[in-house]
């Protein structure tokens, strides 16, 4: 073809590898990539421990041909965080089908049943090299592939990839790359996610791409099914860049808007944040699509239908910013996201407050909320920092709706099967919208009738697509592996919800004016908290940085602050550190305080103060010598008793912790700092766990 995307193997290394680093914030062991070699089966493969960086250099010492030009390519690449099989170079991915690489996988998620498909293997010859559940598709790939060969059976790269499927079970976003199909890229997704970028010079013809549905009679089991637990891993990007073709049907081809057939180049990527330097045209896959990059077409087949299934995926348009991803004058994302918060508390609430008429408008709510008053039961559902924003909204929103509210981890929601009615409804918080446990969460209640909410940050995630509606939070990409802004939004976003559904009550239309008010302010007061930093710094240089563990006291609303800045403590600088309810201190954790634990108590002006009094008294008089959080340092008795004393603007009690955690991220931040951790790779953590 005369319209082919010609580019030197450097370049496409480049591309991959710059890729990876945008996603590297949700795995960072190890990384791999594999691109195409100069013949059939020759496929160029670099694997490395450690981050993208360590990757790149192993690159840059390896002696090929950089220069070589291709005018039709595919590369895959791949960034881990490990469960299953140590970070080893040898658990890296791609995984290959042999030792010639016929068959090359990457590959997020868990197969679970690895360990049933790998004796099945084994029993026929397989060696295998990795502790991986991955390598376990690429050699199925090759063992299917060679059985259909030996039978005379000619099937395309789709065709073998839905035979492939009908054997694995648990959750994948793969890539899958083979020297039997040169040029040729299949993507499929089910439970981890899976989008396509899409390059062209032009406008496209069309925005969207035709499903094909499954002939079922292609269908056949090669063996049957297992059940077991496996390996994961997670983020996968691979550019592709072909050639057009002309074709008179609509379906799964991109027209030239003149006729003239022109290059386009698919990006496939677990994660928007990689591709939006290249395009903004994006198509989110569902599960069970299957992705075929054949002969420079986009086509998506179906592994198998199901009722209600629409025939079409749009292309739509991302709304993020290359900027939005990057530090800018800051050193760690984790900074650039703290000192955001006043931007995007704001634009959580941008468009959709009326701060005049004290009005709440929700877009993505709006034709729901007589269902979801009529619900006897509202539970909220999500994990780490997106469930202490559940906490700390649990309050307001029984008060507001006086509906009952349940707050759940979604594990634990999931171990005990807990009931669920078609009158509940399920809110689920998540920042990424990729969470396993609580997609799980969310897919249970959907089975069971109930109406379903997201409150999440990423557009086109999972949990936005497949709950009933629900509210995005608009904090923008969070890159940081601490959740910063994402918890201040989604902490606003859940008042605005409780707002919403309430402004048909009379008697709440005081407190509610009282709500919007502050929530107005809240951008500037966090401006002025942030003004603690130094403050802060000096604070942990001169009392904290030595510390083994720390103790967090907060009640009523509080209680949140508490937990989420003893988890942000945790996360990063790797102190022990306990969010304590101060209610409960009397009943066992009072045996530790001593002259030398630091506590840090939450005493901002609500109903609870005095309460909260108390139980700094009840520390000082065992020595103690708390770091008190307030509003006023006269509010305070004894203040001289204190180690320090941080004041914080007042607010309406239910929006004081938006304020109240602002400390808290900044001490996490500067014990870290002060600790020479990598702030925005602490060990062992991911962004988006995307694994149960
Ligand atoms: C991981 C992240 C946390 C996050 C949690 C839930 O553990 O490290 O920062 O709070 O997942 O993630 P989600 O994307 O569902 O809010």
């Amino acid at each position: 073809c005369n319209y082919l995307v010609e580019k030197p193997r450097e370049e496409i290394i480049d591309i991959l590898t710059d890729g990876l680093q945008k996603l590297e914030y949700r795995g960072y062991d190890s990384a791999g990539l594999a691109i195409s070699g100069d013949a059939p089966g020759s496929a160029l493969i670099f694997r490395e421990t450690g981050k993208v960086a360590a990757l790149k250099q192993k690159i840059i010492a390896q002696d090929f041909d950089r220069k070589a030009l291709f005018n039709s390519h595919v590369g895959i690449a791949h960034t881990r965080w490990a469960t299953h099989g140590e970070p080893l170079e040898k658990n890296c991915h791609p995984q290959k089908s042999d030792p010639t690489a016929e068959f090359l996988v990457v590959h997020n998620g868990i197969i679970t049943n690895y360990q049933d498909i790998k004796t099945l293997l084994q029993n026929k010859g397989f060696v295998f090299e990795s502790d991986t559940d991955t390598e376990c598709i690429a050699k199925l790939c090759k063992h299917i592939y060679d059985t259909n060969i030996k039978n005379n059976v000619d099937l395309d790269f789709q065709q073998l990839m839905k035979q492939v499927l009908l054997e694995l079970e648990g959750s994948y976003g793969m890539l899958v790359k083979s020297s039997h199909f040169p040029n040729e890229l299949i993507g499929t997704r089910k439970g981890s996610p899976l989008l396509i970028g899409v390059k062209s010079d032009q406008k496209l013809k069309v925005d969207f791409v035709d499903v094909e549905f499954p002939d079922v009679s292609e269908q056949q089991t090669l063996s049957p099914h297992f059940a077991a637990t496996a390996t994961t891993s997670n983020n996968l990007l691979a550019p592709l860049t072909a050639h057009d073709h002309l074709r008179q049907s609509q379906s799964r081809a991109f027209l030239s808007e003149d006729g003239v057939p022109k290059p386009v180049e698919f990006f496939f990527s677990s994660d928007p944040a990689s591709v939006v330097q290249h395009t903004k045209k994006v198509l989110f896959l569902e599960d069970d699509d299957i992705a075929h990059i054949y002969d420079g077409e986009l086509h998506i087949h179906r592994a198998k239908k199901e009722a209600g299934d629409l025939g079409i995926r749009n292309i739509q348009t991302l709304e993020m910013e290359l900027a939005q991803i990057m530090k800018g004058p800051y050193k760690h994302f984790m900074a650039k996201e703290i000192f955001e918060q006043p931007e995007s508390t704001f634009n959580t609430m941008r468009g959709r407050i009326d701060f005049v008429n004290h009005a709440v408008r929700l877009g993505g709510l709006k034709s729901w909320l007589s269902s979801i008053r009529r619900s006897k039961r509202i539970i909220m559902i999500a994990c780490g920092t997106s469930y202490h924003s559940c906490i700390a909204t649990r309050s307001i929103f029984e008060e507001l709706t006086e509906i009952p509210v349940v707050v759940e981890l979604a594990s634990d929601f999931l171990d005990r099967k807990s009931p669920v009615f078609r009158d509940d409804v399920c809110v689920f918080v998540s920042q990424s919208g990729e969470t396993a446990d609580t997609i799980l969460a969310l897919q249970y209640c959907s089975d069971r009738g109930a109406l379903t909410v997201g409150v999440v940050n990423s557009v086109g995630s999972s949990i936005s697509r497949q709950t009933n509606c629900g509210v995005h939070i608009n904090a923008g990409p969070e890159i940081g592996v601490a959740s910063t802004k994402a918890y201040t939004s989604q902490y606003i976003a859940l008042v605005m919800i409780a707002l919403s559904l309430s402004d048909d009550r009379i008697s709440k239309t005081q407190r509610r004016i009282e709500i919007i008010d502050g929530l107005k302010k809240i951008p500037q007061q966090i401006k002025e908290v942030l003004k603690l930093e130094d403050t802060v710094k000096d604070l942990c240089s001169s009392s904290l940085n030595d510390q083994k563990s720390l103790l967090l006291l907060g009640r009523g609303y509080q209680y949140a602050s508490a937990l989420e800045g003893a988890l942000k403590i945790k996360e990063i600088s790797y102190m022990h550190s306990e969010g304590v309810l101060a209610g409960e201190l009397k009943h066992g954790v009072l045996a530790l305080v001593d002259d030398q634990l630091p506590i840090i108590a939450f005493a901002t002006r609500d109903s609870l103060f005095p309460k909260v009094m108390s139980a700094i008294a009840q520390v000082t008089a065992r020595s103690g010598r708390p770091i008190v959080i307030c509003n006023d340092e006269n509010d305070i008795a004894d203040a001289q008793k204190l180690l320090a004393i941080l004041k914080v603007p007042t607010t309406v009690d239910c929006l004081q912790g938006l304020l109240n955690i602002i400390p808290l991220q900044l001490i996490s931040y500067w014990l870290a700092v002060n600790r020479n951790i990598n702030v925005d790779f602490p060990r062992n953590l991911a962004k988006s766990v995307t694994v149960e």
